[in-house]
């Protein structure tokens, strides 16, 4: 095969920024996705009715009008979210998620969350308004360490599961077997979302023979076994495994400090043909589409009728080299060549 057209993809974990990058980025992300759901980390974070409409302001401007591209909108949880606040966000009808940062493990993350438990009000609130909890998965703490982290947060997983049986859950980026294999066993309440990079690199690739800072994110990528876990999870045609890129701008100077490297990879341009080329690789194209649209629309099925029709878009087998750099960011694969080009069906 060497055309083929599905539904638009939704991208279900992106970070588009602001300002400048915002302008950036933004088109990229409309040109690839008909629906993405925007991570809230911008410094200030966004929390509030006012924060939501603002940004989705933004971005609507920056993905260009006649590029159909709608933002679904996430706002951040703190420690000090007032769990009043929740039923005025749920209002909003963009509004689908709220999203919880571990405290200092990640990009803006320093007024993230240590205490899950502590924010009990606040997850019973969205389980009553219907809206979906978005969770990093790493636990915070300074007894706990690396891979510990992950396996640490699985429990935290399972407690909020219980606790919160109406909740949906979103178990973002995952990048280990204990993972795939605990997001399987729990309700169908909780699901996961998968990124490209995830399903490409491993620790070596970041740090092993050789230090490369492109591909260092948080949670950082772990070993053969966890990616070819992931793999079969994101080719399985399980629906309680979805696409989010993850895709994480950051400028070059961020991404080459010596001390306190950004997290994050910009992997918007290209995630939709690796996708193909690896979904290709396990035969298994037949399923790429429930990966990066069905899955995405039943677990979330965000309110709103649909209007005309829905977007497509046309994969072509036809190599292209990854540009080097776009507006100041590194993308993944940069200088690459890949095999699938992506075209808007109009
Ligand atoms: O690698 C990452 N980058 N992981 C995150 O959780 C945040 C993201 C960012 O905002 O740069
Ligand atoms: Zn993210």
């Amino acid at each position: 095969m060497d055309q083929f057209t599905i539904q638009k993809p939704w991208d279900m974990h992106v970070h588009l920024r602001d300002g400048e990058m915002l302008k950036t980025v933004a088109p990229i992300t409309a040109r690839y996705f008909a629906r993405a759901l925007v991570m809230p980390n911008l410094t200030p974070p966004i929390r509030t009715n006012d924060d939501v409409s603002r940004y989705q302001q933004e971005i609507l401007a920056a993905s260009g009008p006649g590029s159909g591209f709608k933002p679904l909108m996430t706002f951040k949880i703190l420690p000090d979210t007032d769990p009043h606040s929740i039923a005025e966000l749920a209002q909003m009808k963009d509004v689908v998620a709220g999203k919880a940062y571990p405290k200092g493990l990640t990009h803006n993350a320093e007024d993230g969350i240590e205490d899950y438990f502590a924010l009990r009000d606040v997850f019973a609130a969205m389980e009553k308004h219907n809206l979906v909890l978005c969770l990093h998965g790493e636990m915070p703490g300074t007894h706990i360490r690396g891979r510990d982290r992950e396996r640490a947060f699985l429990r935290t997983l399972c407690f909020l599961a219980r606790t919160f049986p109406n909740l949906r859950i979103v178990l973002e980026h995952i990048t280990t077997v204990e993972a795939v294999e605990t997001v399987l066993r729990l309700p169908d309440t909780v699901a996961a979302t998968v990124t490209a990079h995830h399903l490409l690199l491993t620790h070596d690739d970041v740090g092993g023979d050789r230090m490369c800072p492109n591909h260092y994110c948080k949670p950082v990528a772990k070993d053969p076994a966890d990616r070819d876990a992931l793999i079969q999870a994101a080719i399985s045609g399980c629906p309680k495994f979805f696409f989010g890129s993850d895709s994480a701008p950051h400028p070059r100077e961020g991404k080459t400090r010596l001390y306190d490297c950004c997290a994050g990879i910009f992997t918007a341009p290209v995630a939709l043909p690796l996708l193909v080329e690896i979904f290709e690789r396990h035969h298994a194209l037949d399923r790429l589409e429930s990966f990066v649209y069905d899955f995405a629309v039943q677990f979330y099925h965000p309110r709103g009728p649909a209007t005309g029709f829905p977007p497509k878009l046309r994969f072509v087998k036809d190599q292209w080299t990854v540009p080097e750099e776009i507006g100041g960011i590194v993308p993944f694969y940069a200088g690459q060549e890949l095999s699938w080009r992506v075209e808007e069906v109009k």
